[in-house]
């Protein structure tokens, strides 16, 4: 902490005094930094949140990470033969600056590019298919489609603009006490409008053709969240973010951020599920009371309880997700919100694909096509089929084309029957099949993002995946909360909810 910081929190505190207009009372020893810090879960979200809550409070605070999985979550990878492949969370856009700087500060490389090509499948035939030539690709969309293709760039363009705001405002210490504030900050009206509509209307709207949205968009928002153009708008443009160049992965694996974010914090991670949340209401030494939250948990070693001044949960509430039970609150807090996680398979097949089944007559030593998409056709089995490589790709590694046995990834939104194996593959030597529950099932207009602040000082972080679910969605909401927590723990409220940001930081440049 810089010591100008801490005068000025000292001033703050001063003139709170003085004006006397707020009960500090839930405020233990309000000048004191908090003891023990909890963070529920070791995904990209509860690990980030780690990192940014040592970086907000200090060396002092012990922080305990509850995980009773593998650390990374929904980021994670599974072993075929020699190699190690992603089966979750697979690519970061090139914006996306926290995940960015994580692997920078970790000292982590990016993997090693390997050449993608797309190609769309509508459940007989390939519709699409890319070219090595930027300039054919270019004239096919644009026959096709006419402007629809590159206004949709300047489209997504235009919300990441907005959506870049957000690490200006991290930056200067601003943070947001819900979802929507985040999300007004970032884009105004337009971004709630976003969120609020499926993104079928927002481009529709905007004067994209059905056509276009059936054939291209579809396909696009079927491989990233297993679902249809009826999303909301905002993960739409996340999603089709997801379509630009540039994307990246984590040399080694994306996970490998999760486990180098815990030991970089110093946090100690407790390999337990957390059970039930309470409030306890202790006195202090001026005399006051406190509000602590004690965590039950169970693990390996059985059952146990402690005490923590500001709790992180880093886990959707949901059904399926987790199951934490929560008393002493008023008004109460639900184990589980309302709206439910989406089913995506991913299945990783180790095999010889059957090039006809995409209805093309190519020759399977012809087909270098990486990523198949497809079009939302009744009866689909699949969401996609993508032709994976290792988390580390090895020196002087070269794709090899659809003739030989390799990795495949379908993801579907049911496991596939032996039948459809059969179907798709002419032989396999490995199948690894990973049910997720991966996202939220996306059906606006919504009700209510569930809140941040879910007590005093007890924050939701996977509140922020109702308006998009993404590794960096994770990381911006765990920057956001580990700041707010902070920030209200000092009761800084200058820090927290202002309007106009986007000209104020401006001026504060
Ligand atoms: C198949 C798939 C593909 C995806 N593709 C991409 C992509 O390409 N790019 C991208 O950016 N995003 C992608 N995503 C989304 C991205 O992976 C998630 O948004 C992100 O990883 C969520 O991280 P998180 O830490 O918030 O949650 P999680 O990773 O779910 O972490 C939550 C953790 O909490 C733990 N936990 C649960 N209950 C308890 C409890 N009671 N006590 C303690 N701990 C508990 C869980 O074990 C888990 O480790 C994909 C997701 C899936 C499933
Ligand atoms: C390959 O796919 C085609 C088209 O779906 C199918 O008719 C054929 O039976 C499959 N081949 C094998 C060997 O399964
Ligand atoms: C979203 O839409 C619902 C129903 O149309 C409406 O009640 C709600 O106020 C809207 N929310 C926002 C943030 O616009």
């Amino acid at each position: 902490m810089s010591p100008r910081a801490l005068s000025l929190r000292t001033l703050l505190f001063l003139g709170l005094c003085q004006t006397g207009k707020r009960s500090l009372a839930s405020f233990p020893d309000l000048r004191d930094q908090p003891k023990r810090i909890a963070v529920v879960g070791a995904g990209i979200g509860g690990t980030a949140a780690t990192y940014f809550l040592r970086q907000e409070f200090g060396t002092a605070v012990k922080i305990d990470v509850f995980e009773p999985s593998d650390v990374g979550g929904r980021m994670a990878s599974v072993k075929i033969g020699d190699y190690e492949y992603e089966t979750g969370g697979s690519v970061i856009h090139p914006l996306n600056l926290h995940m960015k700087h994580f692997i920078d500060k970790l000292g982590i490389l990016q993997r090693k590019d390997v050449p993608s090509k797309m190609a769309i499948f509508d459940g007989k035939e390939l519709t699409f298919e890319e070219s090595d030539w930027f300039i054919i690709n270019f004239l096919r969309l644009l026959w096709r489609y006419g402007f629809n293709f590159l206004r949709m760039q300047m489209w997504v363009e235009s919300v990441l603009d907005k959506f870049m705001r957000i690490y200006q405002y991290q930056q200067f210490g601003y943070s947001f006490s819900s979802v929507e504030k985040l999300l007004h900050a970032m884009g105004g009206d337009s971004f709630l409008t976003l969120v609020n509509q499926t993104l079928e209307e927002a481009m529709l709207a905007e004067g994209f053709s059905q056509i276009f949205l059936n054939d291209i968009v579809a396909p696009i928002t079927r491989v990233n969240y297993g679902q249809s153009v009826r999303i909301n708008g905002f993960v739409g443009a996340v999603s089709l973010a997801g379509a630009d160049s540039g994307l990246w992965a984590v040399d080694g694996g994306n996970k490998r951020v999760c486990s180098g974010l815990l030991y970089h914090s110093k946090a100690e991670v407790i390999p337990a599920r957390v059970t039930a949340i309470s409030v306890k209401v202790r006195p202090t030494k001026s005399g006051t009371t406190a509000n602590y939250y004690e965590i039950n948990y169970v693990g390996d070693s059985g059952s146990a309880h402690s005490l923590y001044d500001i709790v992180i949960i880093a886990t959707p509430l949901h059904q399926g997700k987790s199951d934490i039970s929560f008393s002493g609150f008023s008004p109460p807090i639900p184990s589980h919100y309302p709206g439910r996680y989406h089913l995506t398979v991913s299945t990783l097949v180790h095999g010889l694909l059957n090039v006809s089944y995409l209805g093309t007559t190519e020759q399977a030593s012809e087909f270098v096509v990486s990523d198949v998409l497809t079009t939302d056709t009744k009866g689909s089995a699949i969401n996609s089929l993508s032709s994976i490589d290792p988390v580390h790709i090895p020196p002087g590694y070269k794709r090899p084309p659809a003739s030989q046995t390799k990795v495949w990834k379908v993801f579907s939104p049911q496991p596939l029957s032996q039948e459809q194996l059969r179907l798709m593959f002419l032989s396999w030597d490995s199948v690894s099949e990973t049910q997720w529950l991966a996202y939220p099932a996306y059906s606006p207009p919504h009700r209510r993002t569930p809140p941040f602040i879910l007590h005093d000082r007890l924050y939701y972080l996977n509140a922020v995946e109702w308006a998009a679910s993404a590794m960096e969605m994770s990381a911006i909401s765990a920057r956001n909360l580990a700041l707010l927590a902070h920030h209200r723990w000092h009761a800084q409220e200058a820090k927290i909810d202002q309007e106009d940001l986007h000209t104020r930081v401006r001026g504060e440049l």
